[in-house]
């Protein structure tokens, strides 16, 4: 029998969706004969049964473009709105499951995608979820893709911000993408040689940030580089970089300036890496399919492919540990995370 499989990407974009559709898409039918159809806006498409069928053709080319070529939303069918009393969308989705007549829908995502999987497959729709983001906080995996793309992007910024610190001697506080995971300001920050990392696994004290940067330059290190997660303890009406500046420039009157990445840091191409590893996943997740292992979360784990039970995931994140070997290493070498 021809098995029928939907593939998804939910959540918010990032570099590599487009390589893992394909990674799916193509294994699945090049390998094992299935037939391939593409949900649009993730969980909305299965919900209103909109779809694009993915023949090989509509597979090729796609593996070095950015976004998602089936778009994305952060539709959650299973949460209820304010004042409804019954919520019809799972009902839809297996109905459109069995029309479709599906054997699996691939749902490519981040935390909150594999926590819908995980309820979908319990409710007896079959899923294989493929970790996403850039943020790198899915539980259950040591690496997502889009991370590799953002650590580079983030790193270029950085390097281009230490030649115009160096030319006006200025502190420059630079906000990364993270709300509850530092990842991309850990890895971006040692990449770039960022002097102060800031980031939601360490609380800081900003009297002590202040005294590293004017240790710096009294030892007559006339710049500094402050990288920060954007998830950091900050007061809610301004950002994260606009606040920790305007707090070392008052403490210490150093010149310091702010400047917020932001979604530069999901667009475009991604890198070498994110393509491979996102041809990884969707491959194994194609071939899980073939195999019939359900209820599945393809994942790294000890460098290897596999896969973990989505129930194991969900409402889980993965967090930068603060006794991480590469924390301590950086701290050796003068890197400092304002601790308190
Ligand atoms: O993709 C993860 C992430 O980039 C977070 O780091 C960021 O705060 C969030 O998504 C913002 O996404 P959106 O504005 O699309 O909801």
């Amino acid at each position: 029998m021809t098995k029928r499989i939907g593939i998804l990407t939910a959540g918010g974009d990032c570099p590599g969706l487009n390589a893992a559709i394909r990674g799916v898409g193509k294994t699945a039918i090049l390998n094992h004969g299935m037939e391939v159809i593409g949900f649009t806006a993730g969980f909305s498409g299965l919900i209103w049964k909109e779809y694009i069928v993915l023949d090989e053709a509509k597979l090729s080319g796609i593996l070095t473009v950015g976004g998602t070529i089936l778009g994305t939303s952060r539709e959650k069918p299973f949460k209820m709105e304010k004042g409804e009393e019954t919520n019809e969308k799972p009902a839809l989705i297996r109905k459109n499951y069995l029309d479709l007549k599906l054997d699996c829908v691939v749902c490519i995502g981040g935390n909150g995608t594999m926590k819908t999987a995980a309820q979908l497959q319990k409710i007896g729709i079959n899923v294989i979820g493929i970790p996403k983001t850039i943020d790198n906080d899915v539980y259950g995996t040591e690496v997502t893709f889009g991370f590799d793309s953002a650590v580079t992007i983030a790193t270029e910024a950085i390097d281009r911000l230490h030649t115009t610190a160096n030319s006006h001697q200025r502190a420059m506080v630079i906000e990364v993408m993270g709300h509850d995971a530092g990842w991309i300001a850990l890895y971006a920050g040692l990449a770039g040689g960022g002097d102060i990392i800031l980031i939601p696994e360490i609380k800081y004290n900003i009297e002590s940030v202040c005294k590293a940067i004017e240790n710096r330059f009294s030892m007559k290190k006339p710049y500094s580089i402050v990288v920060i997660a954007e998830g950091i303890e900050h007061p809610a009406h301004m950002s994260a970089s606009a606040y920790i500046a305007e707090r070392i420039q008052t403490l210490t009157g150093i010149e310091t300036r702010d400047t917020r990445l932001g979604y530069v840091q999901r667009g475009g191409s991604p890198s070498a890496m994110d393509r491979i590893l996102a041809t990884r996943y969707g491959a194994y997740a194609a071939e899980l399919i073939a195999k019939g292992d359900y209820g599945q979360m393809v994942a790294i784990q000890n460098g290897k492919i596999g896969s973990v039970p989505l129930e194991k995931v969900g409402g889980k994140l993965s967090l930068v540990d603060p006794n991480d070997q590469l924390i301590d290493k950086a701290r050796k070498m003068g890197v400092y995370f304002g601790d308190e």
